[in-house]
């Protein structure tokens, strides 16, 4: 017997990682409502079949209501570089956003919630691979704000009987079909070396190349997004009344800045060129996280580990962007 249909606000949906798992919950057969203020996401981004609403979190009580069965809340500014340059917009929008969705929520009666959180909640680890366990020590507003959201997201649920799930993303990557990365400014690694490949940058920057792992380039773990996805449509099956689960989405297992980068060589048939910069302050040598919480509460195994794979449907988003593909 098919599972009965459900439906779902979600935040932040005109975006990349909002956007794929807004398509996945149609796929499995859920009304979807996304909400965006198209601050950083696009109206196109959106998978038909959802309905579109263009507002603001902060004003989200003007559209929840008890019809919804919960939120899978992914709006946030997410750019580490600019939460440092402009802390005071990152608790603004992540922190005074998330405060308002939650009363909304509550007042709605709507009462399970699925948060993207991150593993800059962590800060600099003191092992590896991170557990939820470890200590939180954000070094960046960003990573602050979504802590605070977090220990907010804990208190409504001892308090107000919330069944919530915050998942830790470690490094999103990859498309899902017409679902792809496209942040501007970019910062993420493998949308990087694309754009190099694309010919729409002269070279990959790579900041120090003398850390303490196999090739002296930072090494971290990278998800795809359509089993990051799949984690979210298992995290609301998990949500329990009352509790708060938090998970770190990784794959346990690291590449290097130079494995990405030859990656991206072999998938594109592209030189890539390289250009030696120093480290940047506050980049952990190792980011690596431990699932073992995602496979033994929520069931989650990822199918879609292998580099190679993450960067090709990468590779194929990306050129569908271009009028006139290589
Ligand atoms: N991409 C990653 O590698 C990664 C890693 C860890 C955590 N995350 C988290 O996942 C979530 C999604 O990330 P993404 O990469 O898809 O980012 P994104 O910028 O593509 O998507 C965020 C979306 O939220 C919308 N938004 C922002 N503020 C809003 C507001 N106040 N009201 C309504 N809409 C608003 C934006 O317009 C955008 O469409 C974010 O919360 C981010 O912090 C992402």
């Amino acid at each position: 017997m098919s599972k009965p249909q459900k439906k779902y606000l979600v935040t932040g949906g005109a975006g990349y990682v909002g956007g794929v798992v807004a398509q996945h919950l149609l796929e499995a057969g859920h009304a979807v409502t996304v909400l965006d203020d198209l601050s950083t996401g696009f109206r196109e981004g959106v998978p038909a079949g959802a309905e579109f609403i263009e507002g603001r979190i902060q004003d989200a009580a003007k559209w929840l209501d008890a019809s919804y069965d919960g939120v899978l809340h992914f709006a946030a500014c997410s750019q580490v570089g600019e939460s440092v340059a402009d802390p005071e917009k990152y608790w603004v929008n992540n922190v005074g956003g998330s405060l308002a969705l939650l009363a909304a929520m509550r007042d709605a009666g709507v009462r399970t919630l699925v948060f993207s959180s991150t593993a800059a909640t962590y800060g600099e680890p003191a092992t590896t691979p991170i557990t939820e366990s470890d200590a939180t020590a954000p070094t960046n507003p960003y990573g602050a704000t979504k802590l605070a959201v977090d220990h907010m997201i804990t208190g409504e649920a001892a308090a107000h009987g919330l069944a919530a799930v915050s998942l830790r993303y470690f490094n999103v990557a990859g498309a899902y079909g017409s679902c792809g990365e496209r942040h501007d400014p970019e910062s993420h690694l493998i949308p990087l070396v694309l754009q190099v490949a694309l010919g729409r940058r002269e070279s990959i920057s790579v900041y120090g190349d003398d850390y303490p792992t196999p090739d002296g380039t930072c090494v971290r773990d990278y998800i795809h997004v359509a089993d990051l996805a799949e984690a979210h449509l298992l995290a609301l099956d998990a949500a329990t009344a009352g509790e708060h689960l938090i998970c770190n989405l990784g794959n346990g297992n690291g590449f290097s800045v130079r494995e990405v980068i030859e990656t991206v060589r072999e998938v594109t048939g592209h030189p890539v060129p390289e250009t030696a910069a120093p480290r940047r302050a506050g980049d952990p040598a190792v980011l690596v996280a431990s699932a073992a919480t995602a496979r033994d509460r929520l069931g989650w195994t990822p199918s879609r580990a292998d580099l190679t794979g993450i960067v090709t449907d990468a590779w194929t988003f990306a050129r569908r962007e271009e009028p006139t593909a290589p």
